[in-house]
């Protein structure tokens, strides 16, 4: 499996004051950090991060609420990273998420979820490379 993942702490996690305490359980979690930032994801960005998502009836919500904050971005490696990654974060409804896990622990609702995480090799490189330049990359 890939070595490499890529995450986004969301708005509700940074307004909540999340950011520190997610990065430590991902740290702990002996994921190390090779590429980080804070940004604020325009309309266009969301629009496009999302495409694969476009005809959901969650859409125009999901572009809205990615955008309404600054998020913070990382590149993460760890042996398994995508599915090890998936399994810290827990299922995308809070709800379903287990104990301990970081959706679990900070988010709210399905929508407002915490934390994304790939789903695949292939779209942790396409995601990294949306966020992150090369140089941006250790
Ligand atoms: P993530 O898996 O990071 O990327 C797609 C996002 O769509 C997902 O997190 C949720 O935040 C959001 N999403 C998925 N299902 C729903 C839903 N039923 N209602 C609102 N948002 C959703």
């Amino acid at each position: 499996a890939g070595k490499r993942t890529f995450t986004m702490i969301k708005p509700d996690a940074v307004e909540a004051g999340n950011v520190g305490g997610i990065l430590e359980q991902i740290t702990a979690s002996g994921f190390r950090i090779v590429a980080l930032k804070m940004t604020q994801m325009t309309t266009a960005d969301a629009e496009e991060f999302y495409a694969v998502h476009n005809e959901r009836p969650f859409f125009g919500e999901l572009v809205e609420f990615m955008t309404r904050g600054p998020i913070v971005s990382a590149v993460l490696e760890k042996d398994n990273a995508v599915d090890d990654f998936r399994a810290l974060i827990g299922a995308t409804n809070p709800e379903d998420a287990a104990e301990g896990t970081i959706r679990k622990k900070y988010a709210k609702s399905v929508g407002e979820n915490a934390v994304h995480g790939s789903d695949s090799d292939e779209n942790a490189q396409i995601e990294a490379g949306f966020h992150f330049s090369g140089r941006e990359m250790f």
